[in-house]
């Protein structure tokens, strides 16, 4: 059973979509839109779109959209029930629960229950003898037991069952353990711990959720550290460790570690605002993320190669999410846990000297492609400035490329403005092929060409387009659908994506429900709902009319009388005589 309409409707109106959306995006207001970077996509250039008047987003860059709902959706990465249960819970409304049919939520429920019951029962383990092992290591690393404490850090016992019969007695189904990854299914079809005589780690969401594990071994057992695989609350790829922690330290910049171990040496020595990735590479995604809390990122990765490349990917992901980046270089190949506990009490104030050091990344980059280049050379030196000048050119501030061209100037021993004008030409380079890029898919989407959602558009151009522009005009005229549907029966649309939306509109008038975009969504895709997301976004500055609306309909009248007149023309003589007879019937 779907949610009640009224109860959805309510939903909306006590959760306004600019409201909603300021909490994660700065919006600024233009004309009767509001406009800001799409969290969406990587950008420098606003494209992302709140039309508060029909309480929709879409952003023109990245072609998503859709309602409040699905932009909690989309967001906060739930499902529609989770949206709709975080919007009422913002809003201080009562789920009217029992009469939705929701499995993967409520599986969902399930898995953060015994992920919790597992943090606790791991962190159990390592206080009891069982423990030991564990807790001598962690000890032995250097850690206190308030650290200890505080990361709900634990230990898996060594014999195979001891997770699962817990769980059991707890009263959980061992198909619920393997769903949620602490147990696995062994050869003779029963449940067995996943991880046994590992030092845990718990990994926990934004929301204070256990989400996830990492354990490592002791010794030198392969793999170091075992992971939790992706599972439906877990997606390792999107997962920032500590980042429950760090994102309450209202800093102005986050540390970006690479290990587990590193981020919680770095918060024992008071920097509570660093976080890791698990174990994979940086994404946009975990890039983004850190945005919404910080404007700075300082990365200090291991200062082995692997560490040094992993940073170098790094920096310019950062940059698109439009963070600062600096980078932090630490002496004698180690990463910061051992840094900052070679030191000893000294510790953490020489990790804040290197903190307060650390260059930003240009300096980095620089010095990077020096390395690469034997200056004593005429062709090193070229190479040198070629690249130089390639990193300057991707800075925007050009206050930023004279300092830099400045120094480099002075350091090589030539002209400054010739430096200058090699960027110039860079950035002209760059400039053109992004324009041709954007061109060509602004060509693709003006003609409709590869729309995926309504696939018979572009050989319909005139129609398809008259029928977003209705489609658009009687979301925001809920009181024309009456009048438009005398002159337009649905069977008329020549498009079947736009006919299907606009039965649907029909259909919700005719209930007397709402006729926007959250009433008709029922029945819809998320790629769906974007695609009209997309007409609303299109047609919002055109202030059409009734008289409008009956030019469209006229045009998808005489559209789509000329495609029957096609099909008549080139139909056999079979198909005709076939017509010819229904026509005959319908007179009688
Ligand atoms: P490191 O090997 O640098 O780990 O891997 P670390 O945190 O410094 O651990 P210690 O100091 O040796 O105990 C960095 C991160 O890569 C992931 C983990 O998230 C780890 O923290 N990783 C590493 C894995 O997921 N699996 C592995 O086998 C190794
Ligand atoms: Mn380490």
């Amino acid at each position: 059973m779907p949610l009640p309409e009224n109860f959805i409707q309510e939903l909306k109106m006590r959760n306004d979509i600019a409201e909603v959306a300021a909490s994660y995006v700065n919006l600024k207001h233009s004309g009767r839109s509001m406009v800001g970077l799409c969290p969406f996509h990587s950008e420098k250039t606003p494209s992302f779109h709140i039309f508060p008047e029909n309480g929709s987003f879409y952003c023109f860059g990245c072609g998503v959209g859709g309602d409040v709902i699905t932009f909690v959706r989309r967001i906060e990465n739930l499902d529609y029930m989770e949206a709709v249960r975080f919007l009422a819970q913002r809003a201080g409304m009562q789920v009217p629960e029992n009469q939705v049919d929701d499995g993967l939520a409520k599986l969902k429920v399930r898995i953060l229950e015994i992920n919790r019951e597992t943090a606790r029962f791991f962190h159990q383990v390592l206080l009891s003898p069982e423990g030991k092992p564990g807790l001598d290591y962690l000890m032995g690393r250097g850690l206190s037991m308030a650290t200890i404490r505080h990361f709900g850090l634990g230990f898996s016992p060594s014999s195979r069952f001891g997770l699962v019969d817990h769980l059991r007695k707890k009263g959980y189904y061992p198909q619920d353990m393997i769903q949620a990854n602490v147990a696995v299914r062994s050869q003779s079809d029963r449940a067995v711990d996943r991880f046994f005589g590992r030092v845990m780690y718990p990994i926990i969401d934004l929301r204070g959720n256990v989400i996830a594990f990492g354990g490592r071994t002791l010794g030198d057992g392969k793999p170091k550290y075992l992971n939790t695989s992706d599972t439906p609350v877990f997606r390792k790829s999107d997962g920032l460790f500590a980042m429950n922690f760090a994102k309450n330290t209202g800093q102005e910049r986050l540390i970006l570690a690479e290990g587990y171990m590193d981020v919680i040496a770095l918060h024992q020595a008071g920097f509570t605002n660093a976080v890791a990735t698990l174990g994979t590479a940086l994404t946009p995604e975990q890039a983004r993320l850190m945005a919404r809390y910080t404007k700075e990122i300082v990365i200090s990765y291991d200062s082995d190669a692997a560490g040094q490349k992993a940073a170098s990917r790094a920096i310019p992901m950062l940059r698109e999410a439009g963070l600062l980046v600096k980078v932090l270089t630490i002496p004698g190949s180690k990463d910061p846990d051992e840094f900052i506990r070679s030191y000893g009490d000294q510790g953490p104030a020489r990790f804040r000297q290197l903190l307060d050091r650390s260059g930003n990344d240009v300096e980095y980059r620089l010095q990077k492609i020096k390395a690469g280049c034997n200056l004593e050379q005429p062709d090193g030196r070229v190479a040198y400035l070629t690249g130089a000048a390639e990193v300057l050119a991707t800075l925007s501030s050009k206050i930023e490329q004279e300092v830099y061209a400045g120094r480099l100037a002075e350091e090589m021993g030539i002209d400054r403005a010739a430096i200058l004008s090699q960027v110039q030409r860079v950035r002209r380079k760059a400039e053109s092929s992004r324009r041709q890029k954007e061109f060509r898919t602004f060509q693709q989407q003006s003609a409709g060409v590869r729309d995926a959602v309504n696939p018979e558009k572009s050989a319909n151009l005139r129609a398809a387009n008259a029928e977003e522009a209705l489609i658009a005009f009687l979301l925001s005229h809920p009181e024309a659908v009456r009048e438009v549907s005398r002159r337009l029966p649905p069977e008329k649309l020549v498009t079947s994506f736009n006919r299907r939306v606009y039965r649907a509109v029909l259909e919700k008038a005719e209930e007397g429900g709402e006729v926007d975009l959250t009433g008709i969504s029922a029945g819809f895709s998320a790629e769906e709902l974007s695609s009209v997301a997309r007409m609303l976004a299109q047609h919002h500055e055109v202030k059409a009319t009734m008289q409008d609306a009956e030019e469209y309909c006229n045009v998808i009248l005489e559209e789509s009388n000329r495609l029957d007149e096609k099909k008549v023309l080139t139909a056999d003589a079979q198909d005709i005589q076939k017509y010819l007879q229904r026509l005959r019937e319908q007179k009688k």
